[in-house]
C-alpha cells in the first residue's frame, strides 16, 4: 500500500461512516458505530495500527493522513451525536409540557373496615364514654369458664342450648363471650362496668341468619341497687346510637342459666321494616340483645357477694347488629372474601346493599 492507496482507504471509510450515520437514530447505536470505525478493532483503528508497514521516511506523512481522517470522521460522529441529543431533549421537553402538576392524583384503591369491626369500634367508643372498660378473653376456653362458672353444670340441660365445638385437648371454642364476665369479676371485683367484644363459635347449620363463627359484645355492670330498668334504658340508648335513630324494642322473658330473671330484647327488623323477611324469620323482629340480672351463683363464683351487689349482663349480637345497621340480608357474606357488596358502598358512607 502506498500513500495514494492509503488516502483512498481513508476516504472510503469516511464515506461509509457518513452514510451509516444517517441511518443511526439512537445515541447507543451511534456509540456502536463509533467503536466500529475508530475503536482499536474498527476500520480506521486497524488502518492506524498498520502504520508500521510504511518505511520510516513515509511515516510522518502516513500519520498526518490518518490523523486528519480520524479528526474528520470524529467531527461527523460528534455532529450526529449533538443532533440526537437535541432530539432526545426536545422529546422530554414535550413530555414536561404535557404534564400538568395541578391535576389531582389517581386515588389508590384501599381496603375498608369490615362492617362488624366498624360497629364494634362504634359500640366500644360509646361504652368508653360511659366509663366501661373494654376486655378481651380467649377464643379457646376451658369448660369451667364457658359453662361451670356461668351456672351451667355438666349435668345441666342448658348445655344442649349451645352446640359446642369440643377440642381434643378438652377445651372448647367459646360458644359466647359470657366467660369474660367471670374473668372480669375475678380481675376487677365490684363495682364493675365492662364490655367484652369477641368472636364466638357454635356447631350450627349455616343459613342466611346462622353462622358457626360470629361476634358478640358481652356487657356487665355490677354495682349497688342495679335493676332491670337500668338494663332496658341502656339497651335503648345503645341501639338508637348505633342505628342513628329511635329503635322500637320488644322485651320478652328468656332463659339463660347465668341470669335471673333473663330477658330477650328484640329490635324491629331493619331489612323488611317489620313486615317479615327471611332474615328475621318472617317475624319482623330480630333477637339482638339477650340479657338479664346476673345470677347470684355467677356473682359468687366470681368472688362477689350477692347480698351486697347486683348487676346486669347482656350478650349483644354484634354480627346481627352490623347486618341491621348496614342492611345486610345474608350473614354468610360477612365471613366470605367477596368485597363487592361491602367495601364500595361502605366507603361512600351509604348502606351496604347485597345484590339480589
Ligand atoms: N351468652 C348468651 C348467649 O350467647 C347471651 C347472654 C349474655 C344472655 C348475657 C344473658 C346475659 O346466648
Amino acid at each position: 500500500m502506498d500513500l495514494v492507496q492509503l488516502a483512498e482507504r481513508i476516504a472510503d471509510i469516511e464515506a461509509r461512516a457518513g452514510a451509516d450515520l444517517k441511518a443511526v437514530a439512537a445515541i447507543d447505536a451511534l456509540r456502536g458505530l463509533e467503536s466500529n470505525v475508530l475503536g482499536k478493532q474498527g476500520s480506521l483503528g486497524l488502518l492506524i495500527a498498520s502504520v508500521k508497514q510504511f518505511p520510516p521516511d513515509q511515516r510522518g506523512q502516513v500519520g498526518k493522513l490518518l490523523n486528519e481522517g480520524k479528526t474528520r470522521i470524529k467531527g461527523l460522529l460528534d455532529a450526529r451525536m449533538a443532533e440526537l441529543q437535541t432530539a432526545a431533549h426536545t422529546d422530554n421537553a414535550d413530555d414536561a409540557a404535557a404534564f400538568d402538576p395541578t391535576l389531582p392524583g389517581v386515588a389508590a384503591a384501599m381496603g375498608s373496615v369490615h362492617p362488624v369491626t366498624a360497629v364494634q369500634w362504634e359500640v366500644e367508643r360509646l361504652f368508653e364514654r360511659l366509663g366501661f372498660t373494654v376486655e378481651a378473653g380467649p377464643e379457646m376456653e376451658t369448660e369451667y369458664h364457658n359453662f361451670e362458672a356461668l351456672n351451667i353444670p355438666a349435668t345441666h340441660p342448658a348445655r344442649d342450648m349451645q352446640d359446642t365445638f369440643w377440642l381434643t385437648n378438652g377445651m372448647v371454642l367459646r360458644t359466647h363471650t359470657s366467660p369474660v364476665q367471670h374473668r372480669a369479676m375475678k380481675k376487677f371485683g365490684a363495682p364493675l362496668r365492662v364490655i367484652a367484644p369477641g368472636r364466638c363459635f357454635r356447631y350450627e347449620t349455616i343459613d342466611a341468619s346462622h353462622e358457626n363463627t360470629f361476634h358478640q359484645i358481652e356487657g356487665l355492670v355490677i354495682d349497688r341497687d342495679i335493676g332491670l330498668p337500668h338494663l332496658i334504658a341502656m339497651a335503648k340508648t345503645l341501639l338508637a346510637e348505633v342505628m342513628k335513630r329511635e329503635v322500637e324494642l320488644r322485651v320478652r322473658p328468656g332463659y339463660f342459666p347465668f341470669v335471673e330473671p333473663g330477658i330477650e330484647i328484640d329490635m324491629n327488623c331493619r331489612i323488611c321494616g317489620g313486615a317479615g323477611c327471611p332474615t328475621c324469620k318472617q317475624s319482623g323482629w330480630v333477637e339482638i340483645l339477650p340479657a338479664g340480672m346476673v345470677h347470684p351463683n355467677v356473682l359468687r363464683a366470681g368472688g362477689i357477694d350477692p347480698e351486697q351487689w347486683s348487676g346486669f349482663a347482656f350478650g349483644l349480637g354484634l354480627t346481627r347488629l352490623a347486618m341491621m345497621k348496614y342492611g345486610i340480608r345474608d350473614i354468610r357474606v360477612l365471613n366470605s372474601g367477596d368485597l363487592r357488596p361491602i367495601v364500595a358502598p361502605a366507603r361512600l358512607g351509604g348502606p351496604i346493599v347485597w345484590p339480589e
